[in-house]
């Protein structure tokens, strides 16, 4: 299939669409990005690379990262992990502190805030250097040395940062989080301020759509099994409460973060990464969920 026309068709439309969503406001320096950003990039099984767009500009990829930060957790406790973190949908908004108590402090998935900042906290616990070596494992997956935190935009969510730092307390005073929370959430604005564009992005994931092995020499970053587990909970949990109405519209399995990115998957074919800063009210990319829906009807190609 030629990419090249049908995104460049896809891309032309959605452009000219008028923009719903709005910049986020919590995070000030995210509140500063240009509204009118657009790109688009697809890494494919069988070595085709498009881009369209803004597709060359580093942006602020946030939850994102905490497929990333999970894969590291996972790699180090394997199953254990399931033990501090679930596997459900939650539901509720990623920054949610309802369920919280009555589930004892163990958060629904590792996608919301408050299942990330246990992942960090696991990091902190079985890593000597958690910042530098997960910056590493980051970089050794997609053999990209260009890959950086944002020392600003992490700073610019730490000084606002109060609903993360209820959160970690909270989770602290359940007997979830075993650091502490102060250099938890150091940890976890860090993950969260990892840079990169969309050619980074869907070169970087595409070792999911390959059953968790590296393109390039097939090393193995996951076993296939834990490759499967990590798609289901993106299919389940990578949209929040809209991961529903990801799967409905779009049929991939995928990952979004308030920097406005979303990546998304499709086992043995594809990774493409979409970029538009202005968010719906769920915190997903307005624009980004509008071209992959397109993306999929008109290619046919998705899961479901
Ligand atoms: O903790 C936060 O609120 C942000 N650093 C990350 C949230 C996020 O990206 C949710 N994604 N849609």
């Amino acid at each position: 299939m030629d990419f090249k026309d049908i995104i460049q068709d896809i891309y032309k439309n959605v452009k000219a669409m008028e923009d719903c969503g709005a910049l986020p406001t919590y995070i000030p320096d995210l509140a500063e990005v240009d509204p009118n950003k657009f790109g688009v990039h697809i890494t494919t099984m069988d070595c085709q690379n498009y881009g369209v767009g803004d597709c060359y500009q580093k942006f602020s990829i946030q939850s994102i990262a905490k497929v990333l930060s999970l894969i590291l957790a996972y790699k180090l406790l394997g199953a254990k992990i399931w033990e501090r973190v679930d596997v459900e949908p939650s539901g509720n908004a990623f920054n949610s502190l309802l369920q919280l108590e009555v589930e004892k402090g163990i958060p629904r998935n590792p996608f919301i805030n408050a299942g990330a900042l246990v992942i960090a906290d696991i990091l902190l616990s079985e890593l000597e250097h958690p910042k530098a070596e997960f910056l590493a494992f980051v970089r050794d997956i997609s053999n990209n040395e260009n890959i950086n935190y944002s020392s600003q935009i992490a700073a610019s969510e730490k000084e606002v940062g109060f609903r993360n730092i209820a959160l970690c307390n909270f989770i602290k005073s359940l007997g979830n989080i075993k650091n502490n929370p102060a250099d938890v959430l150091d940890l976890y604005f860090d993950i969260c301020s990892l840079e990169m564009h969309c050619k980074d992005l869907s070169e970087l994931f595409l070792f999911l759509a390959n059953n968790g092995k590296k393109i390039t020499d097939k090393t193995p970053i996951l076993t296939e099994t834990q490759s499967k587990r990590i798609n289901a909970l993106m299919q389940t949990c990578g949209f929040y409460d809209e991961s529903g109405e990801f799967a409905f519209r779009v049929g991939l399995t995928g990952k979004s973060g308030v920097g406005g990115g979303i990546i998304a998957i499709y086992p043995d074919k594809y990774a493409i990464a979409v970029w538009s800063p202005k968010l719906n009210k769920k915190g997903n990319s307005y624009k980004g969920m509008k071209f992959l829906e397109e993306f999929t009807s008109v290619t046919n190609l998705s899961i479901f």
